[in-house]
C-alpha cells in the first residue's frame, strides 16, 4: 500500500487522467496490468452543475476511480461535491474514492477562462478553489499541476507557490506533470523541478511526464511517492506489468510485444461489451495498441473505419 494522504492505493504507479483515452476500458486494463490507481479524464463542474444528461454517458465509474473536475468556480466545486457525497444524479458516484482539480489543460479556450494551466498565475482563486474541495467533501482531495505556463513564467517559480497552497489548504497530495503548458505533451521534463518542490513543500508527491520504459520509471520514483504514467499507458498498459516486475526483481522482464497487444485486444473488446464502450473510444485504442507493432495501414484503415464491425475486421484481419 502507498499513503498519499489519506488515500491508500495499491501500488504506486497510476494511469493518468486523459481527455477521450482514460475511459473504464484503458482504467481497467492498465489496473489488470498492476497500476495502483487511476483518474477520470477531466469534467467540467458546470456539467455537473446543470446535471446535463450527455454527462451521464461521460461518467464511466464502474470501478473505485478518482475523479479530475476542471473547475475555476468555488460554488461549481461545492455543488459538485454534494452531488458527490450524496451519490445524487448518478449511481456510479458511490465509485469515487477521491477527487482532483485540473491545473494543468494547456488549449488556449480552457487557459483564457482561467480553467486548467490558466490557474497557475492566479493564486488567489486557486487558493479558493483549493478551500472549496476541502471543505466540502470528506473524500481524500488534489490537484494535477503543470510546472508553469511558459518558459518565462517558469523563473518565478509558480510550481512552488500552488504547491505551498496546495499543502496549506490541506490538499492529500498533488501530481506534478514537469512541463510548461507551451510544451503541451512533449519534450524534455524538468525533473529538478518536481525536485524542487519534493524538497521545499511537505505534501505527498505524484510525479508525471515522459515515463516510458522501467528507468524512466525508476528515475521519477526516486523524487515521488508515486508515479503516472499518460501516453505510454495508452500505447502499451503492460508497461504497468513492466514496472512492477523491475521494481521486485532489479531487472527487465522480457517482453513477448505480440502476446500482449493481442491480451490487450481481447481484454479491451470484452470491456467494449461489458460496460457498453463507445465506437470512437474503440478505435483509438486500437489504434494506438497496434502503433506497438508497426503496423501502419490497419492503423490508417482505422481511421476511415465507420463502425464497431469495421474495427473488429481490421483488427482480425492483421493480427490473424
Ligand atoms: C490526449 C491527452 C489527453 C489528456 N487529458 C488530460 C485530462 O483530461 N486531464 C489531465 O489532467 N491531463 C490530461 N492530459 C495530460 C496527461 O494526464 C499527462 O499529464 C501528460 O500526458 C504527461 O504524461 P506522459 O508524458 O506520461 O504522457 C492529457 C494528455 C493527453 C496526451
Amino acid at each position: 500500500m502507498v499513503k498519499l494522504g489519506r488515500l491508500n492505493i495499491k501500488k504506486p504507479y497510476i494511469v493518468a487522467p486523459m481527455s477521450m483515452y482514460s475511459d473504464i476500458g484503458l482504467r481497467k486494463l492498465c489496473c489488470e496490468y498492476g497500476a495502483g490507481y487511476s483518474f477520470t479524464e477531466q469534467i467540467y463542474t458546470s456539467e455537473f452543475v446543470c446535471k446535463d444528461e450527455k454527462l451521464k454517458r461521460k461518467l464511466d465509474l464502474f470501478e473505485p476511480v478518482g475523479l479530475q473536475l476542471l473547475s475555476n468556480s468555488a460554488s461549481e466545486i461545492k455543488k459538485t461535491l454534494e452531488m458527490v457525497e450524496n451519490k445524487e444524479f448518478f449511481d456510479g458516484l458511490k465509485n469515487v474514492k477521491s477527487v482532483d482539480l485540473n491545473l494543468g489543460c494547456p488549449t488556449s479556450a480552457v487557459m483564457k477562462n482561467n480553467l486548467g494551466s490558466g490557474l497557475l498565475n492566479q493564486p488567489k482563486l486557486v487558493r479558493e478553489l483549493f478551500c472549496a474541495m476541502k471543505n466540502n467533501t470528506d473524500l481524500p482531495v488534489s490537484a494535477k499541476i503543470r510546472l508553469a505556463i511558459n518558459a518565462k513564467h517558469k523563473k518565478s517559480k509558480p510550481y512552488l507557490r500552488i504547491a505551498n497552497i496546495a499543502k496549506e489548504e490541506g490538499l492529500d497530495f498533488i501530481t506534478v506533470h514537469g512541463r510548461s503548458a507551451a510544451q503541451l505533451y512533449e519534450g524534455e521534463v524538468d525533473m529538478n523541478a518536481i525536485k524542487e518542490i519534493r524538497d521545499n513543500v511537505d505534501i505527498p508527491l505524484v510525479a508525471n511526464g515522459n515515463i516510458v520504459d522501467e528507468v524512466s520509471g525508476e528515475k521519477m520514483l526516486s523524487i515521488s511517492d508515486a508515479i503516472m504514467v499518460g501516453q505510454m499507458a495508452v500505447q502499451a498498459p503492460f508497461i504497468f506489468k513492466q514496472l512492477d516486475y523491475y521494481f521486485k526483481h532489479g531487472t527487465k522482464m522480457k517482453v513477448d510485444t505480440l502476446a500482449e497487444v493481442k491480451f490487450c485486444i481481447e481484454k479491451y473488446f470484452e470491456y467494449v461489451d461489458t460496460y457498453n464502450i463507445g465506437f470512437q473510444h474503440v478505435k483509438i485504442h486500437m489504434q494506438a495498441f497496434l502503433k506497438n507493432l508497426g503496423l501502419r495501414k490497419a492503423i490508417r484503415d482505422l481511421t476511415h473505419s465507420t463502425s464497431m464491425e469495421d474495427v473488429r475486421g481490421i483488427v482480425e484481419g492483421c493480427l490473424g
